[in-house]
């Protein structure tokens, strides 16, 4: 399955375009099926409707945990490190992981789940947290993990899309200094949420919470029911390729987030094999991907991926920059760590500290880096490359998204040439194309154009839940017969791939896709507030930061008070995540007769850049546009 040479990947390449189908079964094979699959693909994108392995039976549990049992099971599964250095960092075997997975479906059994229920966690970032997710998938029961950070609306809303009849969650949580009320959050969530039956609260912070008789359980008094009852093993249930494995919500360019629909066995496939590959993992290599579990990167390449592979996978429960702005390279030196997961924005971050807490750190454990979730900016690529990887670590620049499951372009560790600020190749299997606005294919190289991939991966989406309509309408209408991807892209005359972001209205905020619809709905939702466009603009630390123009006449208060009232209304509806770091009052909002906001201007105030505003003529009222001019921030 590995591609160990850049020939190989060439060929590997060229066979999955000419026989996708002989080229995926071949992969697949690599993995523990209960049935085989009758036949490989079967696709279209106009509904769309696309399916692999029809007819494979499988439990991915069973390839991520019992299938190594034999070989790994007293080998490290998961190395856990807390957020307080102090505390004690915890590391769980296989066999052990294989156990407590099994222990707490078996708890989640008692507590009515079955096949196909949907169940909700919201938990910090601790061992229980892939625990939870496994147990979930043991037992044929769809995960829908919401990160740490949203509100209680935000999980509200998710949990009322997807019907989740089963909350998992924690008292409270730690990410540095803060305490994360993590279970008052859901009791304020759950008011609006009748589907959820049972909420199953693990032990962290043991901060005072409120437990409701008859709805809310102990994770470990529920652990001890299941022990004295005998059930420390749980039979994988078996599950169909195309059966639900999880809904991961995330953000667009309108309204709210939508659920995103991944399946069993095409998933475990594209997890498994994009892992091994493009992190050329080796057995015994230490892995630390420093993304939470509550976004893509950590479902596909903290937990499944890695797992699927028998690999050690590092979870941290803590931030980059405390208790000290050294805290990675002391987790690197102290694990030895040799590959290391991470984000542009924590490297552009943990740069602004300077390389002194660098200096006295032993990194030559280290022999792969990677960056994930937005466009890596030049400076920061050669930060990492020389201060991290003291240059003799390739560097894995992985472009792909929530909706594809895992990573579609990138170089291959060690075999593809980097190149800075590139995502390079795309990897065997996907076939992207750039397009016009048209619609027609720009071919050739020195181009730039709208990023779609033409032919069907076995780890994409096959829809948004509860409403195919819309994944048809928001990925497969743009372009005919294409998947669009929402992001520019150009090819330069390397045939490489650079991602140049987002052409919609999502901003990546930190490596956070937050839709401006959805801010601005929120901060419209604000008494004083008639009316607000929100725009992205770059930021030295989070790629992009959030601007909103906010319309606000009867202001309760001077203008600052109103602001921080603002941001309160946001962290309320969102989450803090959301929240813009720029709010700028002003009269009115620069529309076209038909009444249609021009974000275009508004883009270009945010960015600092006003000499050149366009045609302005079609404006309703032009001289709003100087006002906004003048009053930027
Ligand atoms: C959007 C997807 C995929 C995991 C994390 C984000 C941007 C992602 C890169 C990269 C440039 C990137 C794109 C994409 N993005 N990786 N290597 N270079 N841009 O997942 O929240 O679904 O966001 O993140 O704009 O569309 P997501």
């Amino acid at each position: 399955m590995k591609i160990t040479s850049f020939d190989e990947y060439q060929k590997a390449y060229k066979r999955s375009v000419d026989s996708p189908e002989e080229f995926w079964a071949d992969i697949a094979g690599n993995f523990q099926w209960r049935k085989p699959w009758i036949k490989t693909l079967e696709w279209n994108f106009t509904e769309p409707n696309v399916k692999w392995f029809i007819g494979g039976k499988l439990n991915i549990t069973e390839n991520c945990l019992d299938r190594h049992l034999d070989k790994l099971g007293d080998k490290p599964a998961i190395i856990w490190e807390p957020n307080d250095p102090s505390e004690d960092h915890r590391i769980l075997t296989y066999k052990q992981l294989h156990e407590k997975v099994c222990q707490f479906a078996n708890v989640l059994k008692n507590n009515g789940a079955k096949k196909g229920d949907r169940i909700c966690i919201y938990m910090p970032m601790v061992p229980e947290l892939a625990i939870a997710v496994l147990a979930c998938a043991r037992i044929g029961a769809v995960h829908s993990v919401v990160f740490g950070g949203f509100s209680a609306q935000s999980i509200a809303d998710r949990i009322q899309d997807a019907q989740c009849n089963i909350v998992i969650t924690a008292d409270g949580g730690f990410r540095g200094t803060k305490e994360i009320p993590l279970k008052n959050v859901i009791d304020d969530a759950l008011v609006q949420c009748p589907s959820v039956k049972k909420v199953i609260v693990l032990t962290r912070s043991r901060t005072p919470i409120s437990m409701l008789k008859g709805r809310d359980l102990w994770w470990e008094d529920e652990i001890k029911k299941v022990e004295t009852q005998g059930n420390t093993t749980c039979p994988a249930e078996e599950m169909d390729a195309e059966d639900m494995l999880f809904i991961l919500y995330t953000s667009g360019s309108t309204g709210k987030p939508k659920g995103v629909v991944h399946t069993c066995g095409g998933y475990m496939v594209y997890a498994g094999y994009t892992f091994a590959n493009v992190f050329q993992y080796n057995p015994g290599e230490v892995y630390f991907c420093t993304a939470d579990i509550g976004w893509i990167t950590g479902h596909s390449y903290i937990v499944y991926g890695p797992l699927s592979q028998g690999a050690t996978t590092f979870m941290f429960e803590g931030i980059p920059t405390w208790p000290n702005p050294g805290r990675f390279w002391e987790i690197v030196e102290e694990y030895k760590v040799n590959i290391l997961y991470t984000a542009p924005t924590a490297i552009r971050s943990l740069m602004s500290f300077g390389t002194d807490v660098l200096k006295d750190k032993d990194l030559s454990s280290l022999k792969k880096l990677g960056s994930v979730g937005e466009p890596i900016n030049e400076e920061a690529w050669h930060w990492f490359d020389e201060n991290v990887g003291h240059k003799n670590c390739p560097i894995v620049d992985t472009w792909w998204q929530t909706e594809t499951g895992g990573i579609m372009i990138s170089p291959i560790a060690g075999v593809t040439k980097t190149k800075p600020t590139f995502a390079t190749l795309p990897l065997p299997g996907v076939q992207p194309v750039l397009v016009d606005e048209h619609g027609n294919e720009v071919e050739g190289n020195g181009v730039s154009g709208f990023l779609c991939i033409k032919f069907p991966w076995p780890g994409m989406l096959r829809t948004t839940y509860g409403d195919h309509e819309r994944c048809r309408q928001t990925y497969f209408s743009a372009y005919k017969g294409k998947y669009f991807t929402g992001d520019g892209c150009l090819r330069d005359e390397d045939g490489y791939y650079r991602i140049t972001g987002r052409v919609d209205d999502v901003l990546n905020v930190s490596g956070h896709r937050i839709g401006t619809a959805e801010v601005e709905n929120a901060i419209n939702m604000h008494a004083s507030v008639v009316e607000s466009a929100v725009v992205g603009y770059p930021h030295d630390i989070k790629g992009q930061g959030v601007y909103a123009f906010v319309v606000s006449p009867n202001k309760h208060g001077d203008e600052d008070l109103t602001r921080k009232d603002i941001l309160v209304t946001v962290t309320r509806i969102i989450g803090a995540i959301a929240k813009p770091d720029k709010i700028q009052f002003v009269s009115g909002l620069p529309k076209t007769r038909s009444g249609k906001i021009m974000r275009r201007i508004l883009r270009k105030i945010a960015e600092g850049d006003t000499s050149n505003l366009g045609d302005t003529s079609t404006l309703l009222d032009p001289a709003i546009v100087e006002e906004i001019k003048a009053g930027a921030l």
